[in-house]
């Protein structure tokens, strides 16, 4: 086995989604190397291509399209093949598909590269997260799935919207499955430490149960308003993605909502990855913060549970 080399990455799929990471990733400077991989060699090589013409605005990096024996030394391996969801699917639809896939794709990652860090994109994502720690045998705080990182950011936006603040400064978080069961955990939210029902009355909102429904319902839907209008999301996640792979690659000790086995906690018994808060840094997933939910965002956080754990009761891996 080569030595790892943390400036490395690699990208496996580089359609939409995986494009995007790659712009964001060279924009950012992060990394000196960036491998492509696609069962479309053409369509890597073009990629690889048409971002090396914009080093010469950003940090130097080596790009080029490659195969699994070319990123047996990255330190982080970005998943985004497979399919994407068409317009009225669901991202659970995509499971028998993308689970396929995935067998062609993480054993060849797992016999070049035993340290890595894999991070997972394709959908849906806390399901093909489980499956990529068990194919590849890799201690679960290496495993890690994009989660609701970018639902949060979602939420988070649509709050500083209507509230007039930067979403910096908006802490919020979308927990459980990336998808259609996942919950807005209100009763921890807050600008800069001030409660968010507070906040929205400094601003003159005081129905606060129906306007987060509303919110709610903006953010859970944004996959499918985006993809019914133009086809795919991509810049949102490549951004996301981008900041998971940051704190990774900076060692940051980061918070963020990424999709993380959640055995033992809050008694699951089970091995289901889901989102929850966690500490990001050079070795993964540093530390998991069970949030205190309250009793309704507890009983709709096991609704996610159950509902993933049924999906993956039924894999045959
Ligand atoms: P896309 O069709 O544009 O790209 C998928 C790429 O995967 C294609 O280039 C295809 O050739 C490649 N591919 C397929 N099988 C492969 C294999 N065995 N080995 C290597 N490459 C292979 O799709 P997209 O819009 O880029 O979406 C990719 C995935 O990301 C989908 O599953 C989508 O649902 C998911 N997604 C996730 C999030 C998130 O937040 N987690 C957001 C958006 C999209
Ligand atoms: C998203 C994808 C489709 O944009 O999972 O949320």
């Amino acid at each position: 086995m080569a030595a790892i080399n943390i400036q490395k990455v690699g990208i496996i799929g580089t359609g939409f989604v995986g494009t995007s990471i790659a712009f964001t990733l060279l924009q950012k400077g992060l990394f000196s190397e960036m491998v492509l991989i696609d069962v479309n060699r053409d369509k890597a090589e073009g990629e690889a291509m048409d971002l090396s013409h914009g080093i010469p605005f950003a940090k130097p990096m080596a790009i080029c399209a490659g195969d699994y024996d070319d990123i047996a030394d990255a330190g982080l391996v970005i998943v985004t093949a497979g399919a994407a969801q068409k317009p009225g699917e669901t991202r659970l639809d995509l499971v028998n598909k993308n689970v396929g896939i995935f067998k062609s794709i993480i054993p060849e990652i797992a016999k070049r590269n035993r340290d890595a860090i894999l991070l997972i994109v394709s959908n849906p994502v806390d399901i093909l997260t489980y499956v990529a720690w068990r194919l590849s045998g890799y201690p679960q705080e290496r495993v890690i799935g994009s989660g609701t990182v970018l639902d949060s950011a979602r939420l988070r936006y649509l709050l500083g919207q209507r509230l007039a603040v930067n979403p910096q400064s908006v802490h919020a978080y979308i927990i459980g499955e990336h998808g259609d069961s996942e919950l807005a955990v209100w009763s921890e939210a807050n600008v800069s430490g001030i409660a968010l029902d507070q906040f929205c009355e400094f601003r003159g909102y005081r129905a606060h149960a129906e306007n987060e429904q509303k919110i709610y319902e903006h953010v859970v839907n944004a996959a499918y308003d985006i993809i019914q209008k133009k086809g795919a999301t991509y810049f949102g996640v490549g951004m996301a993605v981008g900041r998971i792979a940051e704190a990774l690659f900076r060692d940051e000790h980061a918070v963020m909502p990424v999709s993380v086995n959640m055995r033992g906690i809050y008694g699951i018994k089970g091995d289901l990855f889901l989102s929850m808060p966690a500490i990001v840094g050079a070795s993964g997933i540093e530390k998991v913060l069970p949030l205190d939910l309250s009793a309704g965002e507890s009983e709709r956080f096991f609704r996610s549970v159950t509902a993933l754990q049924g999906i993956i009761d039924a894999i045959d891996l």
